[in-house]
């Protein structure tokens, strides 16, 4: 077989695998649900499954759902803390928020008042994620959101939407995080207004994405901060290291050590259902379709008790294994 045809050949069983797969996981929804303290998110099919995979020459791998829009949720936070060190430096944002996951759920309020004087654990968790949208660069809401937007453009390459509705109807039944903000702010972690400080955060989680801009973020991450496709480095690689080691230890809130020990990737979850994870280069990864490393983004909007989608987390178990993709 010539060696175009064989590379076909293998792309072609690369896909069946994955749509095989997809089609497997996607029943495993029946035992979670869409988030429904989002009165907007209620409403979706729950029964969707997406994954999108990319490689540092450009290379896909699709299957499922994998178009379908939905919103950052969570994932953002992983942005959000990238754009504060890249705006103020990574020590100026670190005395403000810390590295230690909590192994409370990603709402808790109970870790402020426990250890003084409150620093947040660490930027994945809401209050966290609330202090590190407060010191976004900028002098108002909008110029805070233009700073995120910006770097998520660099990585995505597209300026993405804010879905509206999803906000308001956050903002309406956001009462747990401005008890956050409130409790933060009368400590003195939160350096902009508590309403402006929660529009952040909530926008930032209301932006629309599909599997294929999430993989490319978690290409950039597996790249250390260097876009492969684009041949651009956006962040530094400490800041990426840094990012991975945070969503390692904290990305899946408090299911992230048995998602290290499962799984086995730097990932980070939304309720909305998306999963994003960054895959570095291996070795050992030989039969795998990106033995230099990928960015994989997962849709699947039915999500567990701890808020990870659960089809999402089982296909990229499944796909972890057969690939030989863990870190460990
Ligand atoms: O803060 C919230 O309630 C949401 N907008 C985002 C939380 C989230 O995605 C937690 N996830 N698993």
């Amino acid at each position: 077989i010539p060696f175009d045809q064989d590379k076909t050949c293998e792309k072609q069983r690369d896909i069946v695998d994955l749509d095989k797969w997809v089609e497997h996981y996607r029943s495993y929804a029946e035992k979670g649900q869409c988030a429904t303290y989002i009165p907007a998110l209620e409403k979706i099919n729950p029964s969707q499954l997406g994954v999108t995979m990319v490689g540092p020459d450009g290379k896909v791998l699709k299957s499922g759902e994998c178009e379908v829009a939905f919103t950052l949720q969570s994932i953002s936070k992983v942005i959000s803390f990238i754009a504060a060190c890249l705006d103020f430096g990574t020590p100026y944002v670190l005395d403000r928020v810390d590295v230690e996951p909590t192994g409370d759920a990603f709402n808790s309020i109970i870790r402020l008042e426990m250890h003084k004087p409150g620093r947040p654990f660490n930027p994945m968790i809401n209050a966290g994620a609330l202090t590190v949208a407060s010191l976004l660069g900028g002098r108002s809401s909008l110029e805070k959101i233009e700073s995120f937007l910006s770097l998520l453009e660099k990585m995505i390459g597209k300026r993405p939407a804010i879905n509206e509705e999803v906000f308001l109807s956050e903002w309406q039944t956001a009462h747990r995080n401005r008890a956050l903000a409130y409790y933060l702010k009368e400590t003195g972690f939160l350096e902009s207004t508590v309403e402006e400080s929660l529009e952040v955060y909530l926008k930032q989680c209301s932006i629309e994405v599909n599997t294929e801009d999430i993989a490319m973020i978690g290409l950039v991450l597996a790249y250390d901060g260097f876009h492969p496709i684009r041949k651009e480095q956006i962040f530094s690689k400490e800041v990426a290291r840094l990012t991975k080691a945070l969503m390692v230890t904290c990305g899946m809130y408090n299911a992230s050590g048995k998602f290290a020990a499962n799984i086995g990737l730097p990932a980070k979850s939304g309720v909305s259902g998306g999963i994003m994870a960054a895959v570095p280069a291996r070795v050992s990864a030989h039969n795998s379709p990106f033995p230099h490393g990928c960015g994989i983004g997962l849709y699947g909007p039915a999500i567990d008790e701890y808020g990870n989608s659960v089809a999402g987390s089982m296909l990229l178990k499944h796909i972890a294994r057969e690939w030989d993709l863990n870190i460990f």
